[in-house]
């Protein structure tokens, strides 16, 4: 997302975080919060043996070198029986796993608004 983009995102959290007391996410973000749980979580949660990972987990350039260059190779040969013993590649949709991608890099570690997926 470009840094025009990504403007009103950051004034909608600051005009969130006045009038609710707490910050708003926008829609894009419950939509990348819900697939992360759906689509990740169930193998990467607390204690998991794969690792336990949430976007605070990484930084943002962890996760952008994971989805370039690690997502296919780990996750190919990864049976997800919880949607139709498929692949996990081919489980997620490439326009979900953009979501979750987005997701998880706006809530990394060094973000400024770290986030397990709940
Ligand atoms: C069906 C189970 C399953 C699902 C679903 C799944 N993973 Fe994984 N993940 C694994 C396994 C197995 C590994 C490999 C562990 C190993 O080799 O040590 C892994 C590895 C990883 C790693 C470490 C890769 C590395 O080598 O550095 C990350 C990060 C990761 N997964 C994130 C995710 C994200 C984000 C999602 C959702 C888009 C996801 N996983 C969905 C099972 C899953």
């Amino acid at each position: 997302m470009s840094a025009l983009l990504r403007k009103p995102a950051v004034l909608l959290l600051a005009v969130g975080t006045l009038v609710f007391g707490g910050p708003v996410l926008a829609a894009d973000e419950l939509e990348g919060q819900k697939l992360f749980k759906e689509h990740c979580k169930q193998c990467h949660e607390d204690g998991s043996p794969n690792g336990e990972y949430t976007p605070m987990t990484l930084i943002s350039s962890q996760w952008i070198r994971f989805f370039e260059r690690k997502y296919e190779r780990t996750h190919k040969d990864v049976i997800d029986a919880k949607h139709g013993e498929k692949p996990v590649i081919q489980a997620i949709s490439p326009e979900d796993l953009e979501v979750i991608k987005n997701f998880a890099i706006e809530h990394a570690a060094d973000s400024e608004n770290p986030m397990t997926c709940g």
